[in-house]
């Protein structure tokens, strides 16, 4: 008989933005609800560049956890090259700070503060690699000159391969990749590995644009093609520690991204386990989705692995499905490809 629940171990988002104020009240729920810990991206308004604001940043976060929630905000700093020696070798040892995370200058949302010369960056890699600290990249050229559709292309052939070969032992993970040879790339190279989004995995450019344009879909990198999201569920469903997930849950209110100039970023926290429950059941792969979504990235970051499951069940009939979520500035679509949905998260 087919199977009728699943028994996962905790699964964690090794990428995911809660923002801050009110929208970190209504969004952080989700999050702790679905996963047992999160790698919380820096990318605020005033970004997270230093130890001191991270900690800020934790205690706002931790603040708003019920007693009862067993979850663990795992933190990152916004690499700038202010960013002292000192630092890196703090964050080395530092009980939270799991990463530090690079953003090519203008590539995304408040991404000003990223970098424009990599070269600039090479003292702190240097440091980063002696002292075992992990980098975390948003993978784009930002060059007007190159077409969206191949940003992480030419970011992997021209500025990743630079950096591996200058500091070959520095422990990457390439963010939210989106294509078939980024795939084939993170196989290929020793200390790095990869998270995978869940609209990545799931959706593609043309639904994004084909009929009609659907700005809901619209996120940083950019969907790919057909080819490149196979790839992409090649990647997860095959086990490979080198790949696991990463959300890159993205908030941004509706009337910020249905506009004429909207913002890139898809909200998928709620729905993030279920649907990926659905896509491992649809290419028979359920079994190997604990390495996927909650045992490749803590051996990776070098935590503890999990003991123990949550239930999820099937059920007969579609959920009913969240849509959207309120907050005191509008509503924020939840991201949601399928037109039927089976899966919940036990109560
Ligand atoms: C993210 C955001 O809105 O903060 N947007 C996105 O499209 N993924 C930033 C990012 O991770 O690029
Ligand atoms: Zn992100």
């Amino acid at each position: 008989m087919e199977k009728r629940y699943i028994d996962i171990l905790e699964p964690d988002d090794w990428h995911v933005h809660l923002r801050e104020g009110s929208i970190l009240s209504t969004v952080l729920p989700f999050t702790y609800k679905s996963f047992a810990s999160a790698l919380i991206m820096p990318n605020l308004e005033t970004p997270v560049t230093n130890i001191s604001l991270a900690e800020t940043y934790y205690s706002e976060i931790c603040r708003q956890i019920p007693r009862e929630i067993k979850f663990t905000p795992h933190m990152t700093l916004y690499l700038t090259s202010h960013l002292s020696k000192q630092q890196i070798i703090n964050v080395s040892t530092h009980q939270y700070i799991k990463a530090i995370k690079m953003y090519p200058k203008g590539a995304t949302t408040n991404s000003d503060s990223g970098f424009s010369n990599i070269i600039e960056l090479y003292p702190l890699f240097e440091v980063m690699e002696k002292y075992g600290v992990i980098l975390s990249i948003h993978g784009e050229v930002t060059n007007e000159k190159v077409d969206v559709f191949e940003r992480e292309k030419v970011f992997i052939e021209t500025i990743l391969t630079q950096i591996i070969n200058n500091f070959p032992n520095l422990r990457i993970v390439l963010e939210h990749i989106t294509s078939a040879d980024a795939v084939n790339f993170i196989k290929e190279q020793k200390k790095l590995a990869a998270t995978i989004t869940n609209h990545h995995l799931m959706v593609n450019r043309n639904i994004m644009l084909s009929k009609g344009i659907r700005p809901n879909f619209y996120c940083a990198p950019i969907l790919k093609t057909e080819e490149d999201r196979l790839a992409l569920v090649q990647a997860a469903i095959s086990g490979n520690g080198k790949f696991f997930l990463g959300t890159d849950s993205a908030p941004h209110v509706d009337s910020k991204k249905v506009s004429s100039c909207g913002c890139a970023g898809i909200f998928s926290s709620p729905l993030a386990i279920p649907l990926l429950i659905q896509l491992f059941e649809d290419h028979s792969s359920l079994n190997k989705i604990e390495n996927f979504i909650s045992r490749n990235g803590r051996a990776f970051y070098g935590l503890n692995q999990h003991n123990e499951r949550v239930r999820y069940v099937k059920r007969s009939n579609p959920v009913d499905a969240i849509k959207n979520i309120k907050t005191n500035q509008g509503e924020i679509t939840v991201f949601n490809p399928y037109d039927e949905l089976y899966w919940e998260k036990e109560n």
